[in-house]
C-alpha cells in the first residue's frame, strides 16, 4: 500500500508536470525535467528481470547519468516532458501488485512482460488521464477492475492473448488452461459506457461469457469514434449487436473464434468505412448482404 502511495504521487507529479515550465537547465531540447527523472528511477527501483516468473536481477534499464529523454523507451516532447512509457517486452515483474497505473504519462504500454497477477482493483480511477494503455501478453488474470472504466480519455486499450505471456513462459508445458481475463463485473456493457472517445479495443482472449444481452446492450453503444474492434476468442454467446458493424467510423471488425455467437450481417451503406472483417467459427447465419 505504502508503493501504491508513492506512486500515485509520482503519477500526479507527471501529470501537473504540463504546467510547469521547464526550469534553466531543462530548457534544451530532450533534457527530462528532473521531477520526472527521479520519478522514473524509482520506478525502475521496483522491476525486476524475471523469466518464467524467477526473480532474477534488477532491471537497469536507464542509466542516471544520461537524460531521461533519451532512455529506452521513454518519449518526451519538445519540452521535455515525458509523454509516452514503453516497457513492452522486457520480461519483468515488479515487486507490487498495484504498480502499473499510477506512472507517469498518458501512454503506457507494458505488454509482453512476466505479471502473473490480477489487475488489481483500485488505482485506475483515480488516473483518468490514459489515452493510451497496452497491458497485451502480460500474464495478467482475473475480473478486469471497474477502474478502467473510468478511464475516460481513452483512445486505444489493448487487454489482448494474455496466455501467451504464459506460453512464452512455459515452453516445455504448454497447456490451453492458462487462467484467463475476465469482463463479468463491470461487464462490456460498463466498461464502454463512459469511453467515448475510444477509437481501437482490443479484448482478444479475455473471457465474457455471460450472453449478449448482458454484456452489450445495443443501447449502450455510444462508441462514435471506434474504428477497431476486436474479440476473438471472448467465448462470446447470443446475438452480435449489428449496430457495430454500422459504426461511423468502424474499420476493423474481428470476432472471429466465437462458436457460440449468433448474428447476421446488415445491409451496408454504399459510404461505409468497413475495411477488414472476421467472423470465422462463429454462428452467423443469414444472406450475405450484396
Ligand atoms: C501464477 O500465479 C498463480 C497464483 O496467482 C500461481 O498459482 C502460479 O503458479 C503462477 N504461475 C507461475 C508459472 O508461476
Ligand atoms: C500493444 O503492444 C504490443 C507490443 O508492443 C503491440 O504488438 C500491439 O500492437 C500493441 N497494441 C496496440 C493496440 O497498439
Ligand atoms: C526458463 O525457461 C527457459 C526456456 O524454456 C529455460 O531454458 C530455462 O531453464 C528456464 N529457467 C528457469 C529458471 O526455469
Ligand atoms: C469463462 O468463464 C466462465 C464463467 O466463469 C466459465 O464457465 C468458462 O469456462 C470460461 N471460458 C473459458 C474459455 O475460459
Ligand atoms: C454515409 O452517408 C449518409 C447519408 O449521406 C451520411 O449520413 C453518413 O454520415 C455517411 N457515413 C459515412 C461513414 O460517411
Ligand atoms: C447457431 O445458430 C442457430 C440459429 O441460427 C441456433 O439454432 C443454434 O443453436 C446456434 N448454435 C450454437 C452453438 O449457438
Amino acid at each position: 500500500m505504502e508503493n501504491l502511495g508513492i506512486l500515485i504521487a509520482l503519477f500526479s507529479l507527471f501529470s501537473s508536470s504540463t504546467s510547469l515550465h521547464p526550469s534553466s537547465h531543462t530548457n534544451l531540447q530532450n533534457h527530462c525535467l528532473d521531477v520526472q527523472r527521479s520519478a522514473l528511477l524509482q520506478l525502475q527501483h521496483h522491476l525486476y528481470y524475471a523469466p518464467n516468473f524467477t526473480f532474477s536481477s534488477k532491471l537497469e534499464l536507464w542509466d542516471p547519468n544520461t537524460h531521461c529523454c533519451s532512455w529506452k523507451g521513454v518519449t518526451c516532447d519538445a519540452l521535455g516532458h515525458v509523454i509516452g512509457i514503453d516497457l513492452s517486452y522486457q520480461t519483468f515483474q515488479a515487486t507490487f501488485t498495484p504498480f502499473s497505473i499510477s506512472i507517469i504519462s498518458n501512454t503506457l504500454n507494458l505488454a509482453g512482460n512476466n505479471f502473473n497477477t490480477t489487475l488489481f482493483p483500485y488505482g485506475f480511477g483515480k488516473l483518468p488521464k490514459f489515452t493510451h494503455l497496452n497491458l497485451s501478453a502480460s500474464c495478467f488474470h482475473g475480473q478486469i477492475p471497474v477502474g478502467i472504466s473510468h478511464l475516460t480519455r481513452l483512445v486505444s486499450l489493448d487487454l489482448s492473448y494474455q496466455e501467451d505471456c504464459y506460453w512464452r513462459n512455459d515452453q516445455n508445458d504448454v497447456s490451453f488452461d492458462y487462467p484467463t481475463l475476465k469482463l463479468e463485473k463491470p461487464n462490456f456493457k460498463i466498461l464502454i459506457k463512459k469511453t467515448r472517445s475510444l477509437r481501437e479495443l482490443y479484448l482478444n482472449g479475455v473471457n465474457i461469457s455471460s450472453p449478449s444481452s448482458e454484456w452489450c446492450e445495443t443501447t449502450s453503444l455510444s462508441l462514435p469514434k471506434l474504428s477497431v474492434l476486436s474479440m476473438s476468442n471472448c467465448d462470446l454467446s447470443g446475438h452480435f449487436p449489428a449496430e457495430f458493424f454500422l459504426l461511423p467510423k468502424m474499420q476493423r471488425i474481428d470476432i472471429s473464434g466465437n462458436s457460440r455467437l449468433m448474428g447476421q450481417l446488415p445491409e451496408f451503406p454504399i459510404n461505409n468505412s468497413l475495411e477488414v472483417l472476421s467472423l470465422r467459427y462463429t454462428n452467423f447465419s443469414g444472406k450475405l448482404p450484396s
